[in-house]
């Protein structure tokens, strides 16, 4: 990390699906019904899903994540001939009380102890969003649960950042932003905020403009990656070798 690199950062600001929230545990909760299917509707679903925001985003015609998420399960439950009864309603449902993934809970309550502003950013609407913090149990957590809603647009769309440095009141430098989803932490770096790439899925990186700050491939070094007490502070951490 060069030399600015993650100093004086003022909030984390977080995706949610993919980031802090596992889609998949949707898919896995009915594995019942699915068995082995579970997987390719899973990623289906998600791809589905994200492309339509892009669809609906190039085409003007903007519909809420609620009713993205639902068309995108219907053409994956068409495509894979998956559908049965009841099993749409299902999914939905689930998608309101997806599962965090397992370092999420401690590292965020590790920042809030140590006085970081926290948020999320997210395609979600509103009321999905305060679903799965709801039952996650995070309600107290963050100062700050963003929806595209708000601009009526969605990521990567430069107004969709905007909204947290407005809402926050920080530069965008002094957020440091994260996400699993390669397109959506280099599309937050080309608007300017300091960004993490939570590599998850140990995807390649992205040919679009800006490159992440760093690369983590989970959450649970942020902490100390933003915090002047740490040794590690300010510095990169990279999943991979250089
Ligand atoms: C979100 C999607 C991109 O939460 O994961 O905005």
């Amino acid at each position: 990390m060069h030399s600015e690199g993650l100093r004086n950062i003022k909030a984390c600001v977080f995706d949610a699906y993919g980031t802090l929230f596992d889609f998949t545990s949707a898919a896995v909760a009915v594995r019942d019904e699915l068995g082995d299917d579970w997987q390719a509707l899973a990623d289906l679903w998600r791809q589905k899903q994200l492309q339509y925001t892009w669809l609906r985003g190039l085409a003007g015609h903007h519909a809420d994540f609620w009713q993205v998420t639902g068309d995108a399960l219907d053409f994956s439950l068409a495509t894979l001939k998956l559908e049965r009864p009841g099993l749409r309603q299902r999914l939905m449902e689930l998608y309101l009380r997806l599962s965090t993934y397992p370092e999420v809970d401690r590292m965020l309550r590790r920042l809030k102890e140590g006085g970081m502003k926290l948020a999320i950013l997210s395609n979600g609407t509103p009321a999905m969003l305060a679903a799965i913090v709801r039952n996650s149990g995070l309600d107290e957590v963050f100062d700050a649960v963003l929806s595209v809603e708000e601009v009526g647009v969605y990521k990567p769309h430069p107004s969709v950042y905007a909204l947290a440095t407005q809402r926050l009141e920080l530069a965008p430098v002094n957020i440091c932003f994260l996400s699993s989803n390669g397109w959506d932490a280099f599309s937050a770096k080309a608007f300017g905020f300091r960004v993490l790439w939570c590599n998850r899925f140990n995807q390649a990186a992205e040919r679009i403009p800006a490159t992440p700050d760093g690369e983590i491939s989970d959450l649970s070094s942020l902490p100390d990656l933003v915090f002047p007490s740490s040794p590690a502070y300010g510095g990169k951490q990279t999943g991979k070798p250089t």
